[in-house]
């Protein structure tokens, strides 16, 4: 009898917890990166907005428009302990390629008991981030689901979203490089490619990178498996197949996250 009651209990406790995940927008959050078993994007407290980018639900878009940057480019964190070693370092791999490439002017360094702020990097639901220090006190989260997510561009991707950076075809100037093709968008997906005005986001005065760890697949949100991106100017590579799948930083998000982070 006692077994019958505590699975009734579990039903329940299970029944509640998935009511306790914000559905509202889980449908902006499929999987941009096309890796195998991967769900769609949840967060507790948070908002997606452009699939990966989690937004708290009080601030709304304030906090993408403002950005905040991690002091000194210093970025304490921890890292959960469900992840096995190798996934921890292919996570540590990431923070370590940011670090090299600026020359350890982004530091990524362990947090302690008086860190005030620090990312937390755990197997959530998907892989998101907040865009920029966004908390005033205690942990920031950062998704990565442990099947599907940890993989060293997906880290990249969503460590430098937590620096502060939107997704390049999000940019005030996109236009004049890639062509939108909204016949191809999934119906109620097409704000996913919005543009934000040049008073929100800056483009460093940087170019546009096609080869930029934080573009779109040219498949993002297709409906079909047609385009959703085409690049317009032609640079003698095809970035169509390439867009969004490079493994490393590229030299441009290198020079950006400088720019950002005022490293010399
Ligand atoms: C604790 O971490 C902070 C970074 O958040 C660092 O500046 C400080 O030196 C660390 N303190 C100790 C005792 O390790
Ligand atoms: C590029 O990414 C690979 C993993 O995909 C990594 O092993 C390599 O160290 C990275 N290159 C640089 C320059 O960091
Ligand atoms: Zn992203």
């Amino acid at each position: 009898m006692l077994q019958y009651v505590k699975l009734f209990l579990c039903l329940i406790f299970l029944s509640c917890k998935a009511y306790a995940i914000p559905l509202e927008d889980s449908g902006d959050a499929p999987n941009l990166f096309g890796l195998e078993g991967l769900s769609e994007n949840n967060a507790i407290g948070a908002n997606f907005i452009e699939g990966d980018i989690a937004v708290p639900l009080q601030t709304g878009r304030a906090a993408y428009i403002r950005s905040p940057k991690w002091p000194n480019g210093i970025v304490p964190f921890d890292i959960h302990s469900l992840y096995t070693n190798d996934q921890k370092s292919v996570i540590r791999g990431a923070m370590s390629e940011i670090m090299k490439s600026t020359n350890n002017c982004i530091r990524f360094v362990e947090r302690n008991s008086s860190t005030p702020v620090w990312l937390r990097i755990f197997p959530g639901q998907g892989c998101w981030s907040y865009m920029g220090r966004v908390k005033s006190r205690g942990a920031q989260d950062l998704s990565l689901q442990a099947t599907g997510c940890v993989h060293h561009s997906v880290a990249l991707h969503e460590l430098t979203h937590a620096l502060g950076f939107v997704h390049e075809q999000t940019r005030p100037d996109r236009n004049q490089y890639v062509l939108i093709q909204t016949e191809n968008i999934q119906s109620g997906k097409e704000h996913n490619f919005n543009i934000f005005p040049s008073t929100s986001v800056s483009t460093l005065n940087l170019p546009y990178d096609y080869g930029s760890i934080m573009h779109y697949r040219s498949d993002a949100f297709s409906s079909n498996g047609r385009p959703t991106i085409k690049a317009i100017i032609d640079t003698g590579k095809d970035w169509d197949s390439t867009m969004g799948r490079g493994k490393n930083l590229s030299n441009l998000d290198i020079a950006k996250l400088k720019a950002y982070y005022s490293c010399s």
